[in-house]
């Protein structure tokens, strides 16, 4: 079990990774372009490379087998032992998941939102394979028999693919997840900061503190 941060900004990255509970960082092409328009894009891998440890998600934004490939290749040579690239669902994107794979390159096949995808990504050689939670929900589904299916069909079958649980909108959808044998939930910031608190929590440090401070006094 692992929890991966969802998010291009090293300053957060940099922070987050002191808790000791992260194990990699998730992007896409969405948030960069939120975080950082003007950004060059590895330039600002390099940065989060530089803040964290583990495996580094980078996606593809072409769309061609031959282009993708291409792609890979550039973010491949950022760090070969940790850059993952992270492969949207499609068949020219299961080429290239077979492709890499057969080279040793690690793959993040994401946007998915129904166990089949997640089967045949896994089938095609993903290390890891993306189910967007929050997306499924917008579609008026219900997320937790994706993951758990999926969970079932990758144990059953011996597959190595890790899923990977992300487009969380609201910390019960990372307990969820995890409730439903998601292997790594991936964080926003403020989400990852939601999971820590707990009303209860604050006023009985509160009540502690108080009284030591106080201890002694009439
Ligand atoms: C996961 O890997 C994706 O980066 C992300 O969680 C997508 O979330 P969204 O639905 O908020 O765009």
């Amino acid at each position: 079990m692992a929890f991966f941060i969802d998010s291009s900004d090293p300053k957060e990255i940099k922070d987050l990774f002191g808790w000791g509970v992260l194990s990699g960082v998730t992007t896409n092409p969405l948030i960069i372009a939120k975080e950082a328009p003007d950004a060059d894009l590895g330039e600002r891998i390099k940065e989060i490379l530089a803040v964290s440890h583990g495996d580094v998600s980078v996606e593809l934004t072409t769309e061609t087998e031959h282009e993708m490939l291409e792609e890979a290749a550039i973010y491949h040579a950022w760090d070969p032992s940790r850059i993952t690239i992270k492969v949207p669902m499609s068949e020219h994107g299961l080429r290239v998941v077979h492709q890499l794979t057969k080279k040793g390159v690690k793959t993040n096949v994401t946007c998915l939102m129904a166990m089949n995808q997640a089967y045949l990504a896994a089938l095609a050689g993903a290390t890891y394979v993306s189910i967007f939670s929050g997306r499924v929900r917008d579609m008026g589904y219900d997320v937790r028999p994706v993951i758990e299916s999926t969970r079932l069909i990758l144990d059953r079958e011996g597959l190595d693919a890790k899923i990977i649980v992300g487009s969380m909108r609201h910390l019960m959808d990372v307990n969820e997840a995890l409730e439903c044998g998601a292997h790594v939930p991936t964080i926003t910031p403020p989400i990852l900061r939601k999971l820590v608190w707990h009303p209860r929590t604050i006023e009985t440090i509160n009540e502690f503190n108080t009284a030591w401070r106080n201890r002694g006094k009439k």
